[in-house]
Protein backbone atom coordinates (compact mmCIF):
# COMPACT_ATOMS: atom_id res chain seq x y z
CA UNK A 1 0.00 0.00 0.00
CA UNK A 2 1.13 3.89 -0.47
CA UNK A 3 3.37 5.66 1.97
CA UNK A 4 1.17 8.03 4.11
CA UNK A 5 2.31 11.31 3.44
CA UNK A 6 1.38 14.82 5.23
CA UNK A 7 1.80 17.93 3.22
CA UNK A 8 2.71 21.07 5.94
CA UNK A 9 3.12 23.36 2.59
CA UNK A 10 0.53 24.46 -0.01
CA UNK A 11 0.99 22.00 -2.87
CA UNK A 12 0.02 23.41 -6.62
CA UNK A 13 -2.61 21.01 -8.37
CA UNK A 14 -0.69 18.94 -10.57
CA UNK A 15 1.72 18.52 -8.31
CA UNK A 16 -0.87 17.09 -5.56
CA UNK A 17 -1.75 14.62 -8.60
CA UNK A 18 2.01 13.51 -8.63
CA UNK A 19 2.18 12.66 -5.14
CA UNK A 20 -1.07 11.11 -5.01
CA UNK A 21 -0.50 9.04 -7.78
CA UNK A 22 2.30 7.16 -5.02
CA UNK A 23 1.52 8.62 -1.90
CA UNK A 24 -1.83 8.26 0.88
CA UNK A 25 -1.94 12.19 1.92
CA UNK A 26 -3.38 11.90 5.21
CA UNK A 27 -3.61 15.54 5.88
CA UNK A 28 -2.69 18.55 3.78
CA UNK A 29 -3.19 21.97 6.34
CA UNK A 30 -1.00 24.36 4.23
CA UNK A 31 2.11 26.07 6.15
CA UNK A 32 0.15 27.98 8.61
CA UNK A 33 -1.26 25.27 11.33
CA UNK A 34 -3.32 26.61 13.82
CA UNK A 35 -2.21 27.80 16.99
CA UNK A 36 -1.97 25.11 19.78
CA UNK A 37 -1.61 22.53 17.09
CA UNK A 38 0.48 19.19 18.66
CA UNK A 39 2.37 18.85 15.15
CA UNK A 40 3.88 15.58 16.56
CA UNK A 41 0.26 14.30 16.97
CA UNK A 42 -0.69 15.22 13.40
CA UNK A 43 2.68 13.10 12.13
CA UNK A 44 1.80 9.94 13.91
CA UNK A 45 1.78 6.97 11.66
CA UNK A 46 2.54 9.09 8.99
CA UNK A 47 5.88 8.23 6.76
CA UNK A 48 7.05 11.68 4.95
CA UNK A 49 6.25 15.20 5.75
CA UNK A 50 6.57 17.89 3.22
CA UNK A 51 7.19 21.11 5.64
CA UNK A 52 8.40 24.86 5.77
CA UNK A 53 10.90 26.75 7.88
CA UNK A 54 7.53 27.35 10.01
CA UNK A 55 7.19 23.68 11.52
CA UNK A 56 9.95 22.85 14.16
CA UNK A 57 10.71 19.43 13.84
CA UNK A 58 12.73 18.62 17.07
CA UNK A 59 14.02 15.85 18.75
CA UNK A 60 10.97 15.24 21.46
CA UNK A 61 8.38 15.28 18.13
CA UNK A 62 10.88 12.86 16.51
CA UNK A 63 10.71 10.96 19.05
CA UNK A 64 6.86 10.36 19.26
CA UNK A 65 6.80 9.62 15.57
CA UNK A 66 8.61 6.67 14.91
CA UNK A 67 7.45 5.74 11.51
CA UNK A 68 8.64 9.36 10.13
CA UNK A 69 11.09 8.46 7.54
CA UNK A 70 11.82 12.06 5.74
CA UNK A 71 11.20 15.61 6.38
CA UNK A 72 11.10 17.63 3.15
CA UNK A 73 11.60 20.83 3.28
CA UNK A 74 10.63 23.66 1.12
CA UNK A 75 13.50 25.83 1.50
CA UNK A 76 17.37 25.27 1.17
CA UNK A 77 17.88 26.01 5.05
CA UNK A 78 16.74 23.57 7.40
CA UNK A 79 17.08 25.02 10.96
CA UNK A 80 13.80 24.41 11.76
CA UNK A 81 14.53 20.61 11.67
CA UNK A 82 16.93 19.31 14.33
CA UNK A 83 19.24 17.29 11.97
CA UNK A 84 22.05 15.19 14.24
CA UNK A 85 18.51 13.83 15.83
CA UNK A 86 16.91 12.98 12.40
CA UNK A 87 20.08 11.19 11.58
CA UNK A 88 20.52 9.17 14.72
CA UNK A 89 17.19 8.53 14.19
CA UNK A 90 16.92 7.34 10.88
CA UNK A 91 14.91 10.23 9.29
CA UNK A 92 16.11 11.78 5.97
CA UNK A 93 15.78 15.14 5.76
CA UNK A 94 15.51 16.69 2.24
CA UNK A 95 15.86 20.48 0.98
CA UNK A 96 16.34 22.85 -2.21
CA UNK A 97 19.30 23.28 -2.85
CA UNK A 98 20.12 25.64 -6.38
CA UNK A 99 16.96 26.62 -7.69
CA UNK A 100 16.86 29.57 -5.65
CA UNK A 101 20.15 30.56 -5.82
CA UNK A 102 19.43 33.67 -8.40
CA UNK A 103 16.24 35.00 -6.74
CA UNK A 104 18.26 35.30 -3.19
CA UNK A 105 21.11 36.75 -4.65
CA UNK A 106 18.85 39.18 -6.96
CA UNK A 107 17.49 40.20 -4.06
CA UNK A 108 20.88 41.14 -2.16
CA UNK A 109 22.05 43.24 -4.92
CA UNK A 110 18.09 45.23 -4.38
CA UNK A 111 19.30 45.47 -0.82
CA UNK A 112 23.00 46.47 -1.79
CA UNK A 113 21.90 49.19 -4.27
CA UNK A 114 19.13 50.81 -2.52
CA UNK A 115 21.06 51.44 0.67
CA UNK A 116 24.63 52.37 -1.44
CA UNK A 117 22.38 55.01 -3.36
CA UNK A 118 19.81 55.72 -0.84
CA UNK A 119 16.63 54.50 -2.30
CA UNK A 120 14.25 54.62 0.27
CA UNK A 121 15.36 57.63 1.81
CA UNK A 122 15.23 59.32 -1.86
CA UNK A 123 11.16 58.13 -2.35
CA UNK A 124 10.35 59.21 0.93
CA UNK A 125 12.17 62.29 0.28
CA UNK A 126 9.66 62.88 -3.11
CA UNK A 127 6.67 61.64 -1.16
CA UNK A 128 6.94 64.25 1.87
CA UNK A 129 7.43 67.03 -0.61
CA UNK A 130 11.03 67.36 0.61
CA UNK A 131 11.87 67.45 -3.59
CA UNK A 132 9.99 71.02 -3.79
CA UNK A 133 12.64 72.19 -0.86
CA UNK A 134 16.10 71.19 -2.37
CA UNK A 135 18.06 68.72 -3.76
CA UNK A 136 18.73 65.49 -2.53
CA UNK A 137 21.77 64.46 -0.43
CA UNK A 138 24.30 63.16 -2.54
CA UNK A 139 25.22 59.12 -2.36
CA UNK A 140 28.10 57.11 -3.20
CA UNK A 141 29.06 55.05 -6.37
CA UNK A 142 28.89 51.76 -6.48
CA UNK A 143 31.73 50.96 -8.68
CA UNK A 144 34.86 50.47 -6.95
CA UNK A 145 33.77 49.99 -3.71
CA UNK A 146 34.31 46.58 -1.74
CA UNK A 147 31.55 44.03 -1.07
CA UNK A 148 32.62 41.39 1.49
CA UNK A 149 31.32 38.66 1.13
CA UNK A 150 30.73 36.09 4.34
CA UNK A 151 30.20 32.75 3.03
CA UNK A 152 31.05 31.95 0.08
CA UNK A 153 28.84 28.92 -1.45
CA UNK A 154 26.14 28.84 -4.04
CA UNK A 155 24.18 31.87 -3.09
CA UNK A 156 26.95 33.65 -2.53
CA UNK A 157 29.04 33.33 -5.79
CA UNK A 158 26.49 34.16 -7.61
CA UNK A 159 26.37 37.52 -5.13
CA UNK A 160 30.00 37.89 -6.53
CA UNK A 161 29.05 37.35 -9.93
CA UNK A 162 26.69 40.09 -9.85
CA UNK A 163 28.89 42.83 -7.92
CA UNK A 164 31.85 42.20 -10.17
CA UNK A 165 29.47 43.19 -12.98
CA UNK A 166 28.61 46.26 -11.06
CA UNK A 167 32.63 47.24 -10.81
CA UNK A 168 33.03 46.00 -7.71
CA UNK A 169 36.17 44.53 -5.50
CA UNK A 170 34.87 41.43 -3.87
CA UNK A 171 36.16 39.42 -0.65
CA UNK A 172 35.05 36.92 0.79
CA UNK A 173 35.67 34.75 4.00
CA UNK A 174 34.94 30.90 5.02
CA UNK A 175 36.20 28.99 6.73
CA UNK A 176 37.75 26.56 3.63
CA UNK A 177 39.42 29.08 1.13
CA UNK A 178 37.86 28.34 -2.16
CA UNK A 179 40.21 28.44 -5.21
CA UNK A 180 38.24 27.54 -8.39
CA UNK A 181 35.69 31.05 -7.25
CA UNK A 182 39.01 32.88 -7.13
CA UNK A 183 40.85 31.20 -9.86
CA UNK A 184 37.63 32.52 -11.59
CA UNK A 185 38.39 35.70 -10.35
CA UNK A 186 34.87 36.09 -8.64
CA UNK A 187 36.42 37.31 -5.45
CA UNK A 188 39.43 37.45 -3.24
CA UNK A 189 39.90 35.58 0.03
CA UNK A 190 40.41 37.77 3.62
CA UNK A 191 40.97 37.17 6.48
CA UNK A 192 37.55 37.50 8.75
CA UNK A 193 38.97 40.48 10.64
CA UNK A 194 40.08 42.51 7.88
CA UNK A 195 36.95 41.50 5.91
CA UNK A 196 34.85 43.65 8.72
CA UNK A 197 37.29 46.62 7.96
CA UNK A 198 37.66 46.69 4.62
CA UNK A 199 33.93 46.21 2.96
CA UNK A 200 31.52 49.41 2.19
CA UNK A 201 29.30 46.34 2.35
CA UNK A 202 29.03 43.34 4.39
CA UNK A 203 26.94 40.76 3.07
CA UNK A 204 26.11 37.24 4.99
CA UNK A 205 25.36 33.92 3.14
CA UNK A 206 26.17 31.27 5.44
CA UNK A 207 24.02 28.94 6.85
CA UNK A 208 22.03 28.55 10.73
CA UNK A 209 23.46 25.86 13.02
CA UNK A 210 25.06 26.15 16.63
CA UNK A 211 28.27 27.14 15.00
CA UNK A 212 26.88 30.23 13.20
CA UNK A 213 24.47 31.23 16.06
CA UNK A 214 24.97 34.78 16.77
CA UNK A 215 28.44 34.67 15.30
CA UNK A 216 28.32 38.41 14.34
CA UNK A 217 28.19 40.77 16.57
CA UNK A 218 28.96 43.42 18.47
CA UNK A 219 32.94 43.01 17.83
CA UNK A 220 32.30 42.65 13.98
CA UNK A 221 30.08 46.13 13.96
CA UNK A 222 32.55 47.66 15.76
CA UNK A 223 35.21 46.37 13.08
CA UNK A 224 33.45 47.91 10.57
CA UNK A 225 33.81 51.54 8.53
CA UNK A 226 31.22 53.78 9.44
CA UNK A 227 30.36 54.55 6.12
CA UNK A 228 29.58 50.62 5.82
CA UNK A 229 26.34 48.78 4.94
CA UNK A 230 25.54 45.20 6.65
CA UNK A 231 22.71 42.92 4.22
CA UNK A 232 21.40 39.52 5.70
CA UNK A 233 19.62 37.65 3.63
CA UNK A 234 20.31 34.08 5.43
CA UNK A 235 18.97 34.00 8.85
CA UNK A 236 18.33 36.32 11.47
CA UNK A 237 20.14 34.15 14.16
CA UNK A 238 23.60 34.04 12.59
CA UNK A 239 23.62 38.21 13.94
CA UNK A 240 23.11 38.94 17.42
CA UNK A 241 20.12 41.18 17.07
CA UNK A 242 20.33 43.08 19.98
CA UNK A 243 24.00 44.22 18.60
CA UNK A 244 23.17 44.90 15.53
CA UNK A 245 20.50 47.33 16.88
CA UNK A 246 22.76 48.92 19.08
CA UNK A 247 25.43 49.43 15.85
CA UNK A 248 22.60 51.24 14.14
CA UNK A 249 21.15 53.61 16.64
CA UNK A 250 24.76 54.47 17.70
CA UNK A 251 25.66 54.94 14.08
CA UNK A 252 28.69 52.48 14.17
CA UNK A 253 27.39 51.36 11.11
CA UNK A 254 26.11 53.74 8.40
CA UNK A 255 22.75 51.29 7.84
CA UNK A 256 21.56 48.10 7.20
CA UNK A 257 19.63 46.07 5.04
CA UNK A 258 17.64 42.57 6.01
CA UNK A 259 15.45 39.84 4.61
CA UNK A 260 15.81 37.89 7.69
CA UNK A 261 15.30 38.85 11.59
CA UNK A 262 15.85 36.21 14.55
CA UNK A 263 12.51 35.58 15.45
CA UNK A 264 9.66 35.92 12.34
CA UNK A 265 7.61 38.20 11.85
CA UNK A 266 7.93 40.92 13.13
CA UNK A 267 5.68 43.92 13.41
CA UNK A 268 5.32 47.32 13.59
CA UNK A 269 6.17 47.22 17.63
CA UNK A 270 9.86 45.36 16.75
CA UNK A 271 12.62 47.90 17.79
CA UNK A 272 13.84 47.88 14.32
CA UNK A 273 10.62 49.15 13.05
CA UNK A 274 11.74 52.55 14.70
CA UNK A 275 14.73 52.85 13.52
CA UNK A 276 15.77 55.15 10.36
CA UNK A 277 18.68 53.47 9.08
CA UNK A 278 17.65 49.73 8.47
CA UNK A 279 15.89 48.42 5.65
CA UNK A 280 12.87 45.33 6.27
CA UNK A 281 12.04 43.12 3.91
CA UNK A 282 9.95 39.76 4.67
CA UNK A 283 12.25 37.18 4.32
CA UNK A 284 11.00 37.27 0.52
CA UNK A 285 14.66 35.95 -0.81
CA UNK A 286 13.54 33.21 -2.58
CA UNK A 287 9.62 34.72 -3.05
CA UNK A 288 9.23 34.96 -7.01
CA UNK A 289 6.49 32.47 -8.81
CA UNK A 290 9.68 30.86 -10.83
CA UNK A 291 11.44 29.93 -7.92
CA UNK A 292 8.87 29.11 -5.61
CA UNK A 293 7.77 26.57 -8.19
CA UNK A 294 10.56 25.22 -8.68
CA UNK A 295 11.32 24.75 -4.54
CA UNK A 296 8.50 23.12 -4.57
CA UNK A 297 9.10 20.79 -7.52
CA UNK A 298 12.07 19.48 -5.92
CA UNK A 299 10.73 19.53 -2.46
CA UNK A 300 7.99 17.24 -4.07
CA UNK A 301 10.41 15.18 -5.87
CA UNK A 302 12.38 14.58 -2.44
CA UNK A 303 9.42 13.39 -0.72
CA UNK A 304 8.05 11.06 -3.01
CA UNK A 305 11.60 9.46 -3.81
CA UNK A 306 12.06 9.00 -0.19
CA UNK A 307 8.89 8.08 0.93
CA UNK A 308 8.97 5.65 -1.36
CA UNK A 309 12.60 4.11 -0.98
CA UNK A 310 14.31 5.56 -3.60
CA UNK A 311 16.83 8.12 -3.51
CA UNK A 312 15.98 11.54 -3.49
CA UNK A 313 17.45 14.36 -5.43
CA UNK A 314 18.74 16.70 -2.60
CA UNK A 315 19.33 14.83 0.72
CA UNK A 316 20.94 17.08 3.75
CA UNK A 317 21.77 13.46 5.65
CA UNK A 318 22.28 10.85 3.08
CA UNK A 319 24.51 8.71 5.84
CA UNK A 320 20.79 7.85 7.08
CA UNK A 321 20.50 5.58 3.92
CA UNK A 322 23.47 3.78 4.55
CA UNK A 323 23.18 2.00 7.43
C1 LIG B 1 14.43 30.27 2.83
O1 LIG B 1 14.74 31.00 3.72
C2 LIG B 1 15.14 29.06 2.53
O2 LIG B 1 15.93 28.59 3.36
O3 LIG B 1 14.90 28.50 1.44
C1 LIG C 1 23.58 28.56 1.06
O1 LIG C 1 23.02 27.49 0.95
C2 LIG C 1 24.72 28.89 0.24
O2 LIG C 1 25.02 28.08 -0.64
O3 LIG C 1 25.32 29.96 0.45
Amino acid sequence: HKPRVILLAAVPPDLRAAIDASCEVVAAPGAALPPGTDLAELLKGVRGALTTIRAGIDDPLLARCPDLKVVSNVAVGYDNIDVPAATRRGVLVCNTPGVLDAAVADLTMVMLLSLGRGALDADRFVRSGGWNAGAFPLTRDIAGKTLGIVGLGRIGRMVARRARAFDMDVVYYKPNRDAGAEAEGLATYCDRDDLFKRADFVSLHLPFNEATRRGIGAREFALMKPTAYFINTARGSVVDEAALIAALKANTIAGAALDVMEKEPIGADHPLCGLPNVMLLPHIGSATVETRRAMMELAVKNLIAAACGDRAPAMVNPEVLDR
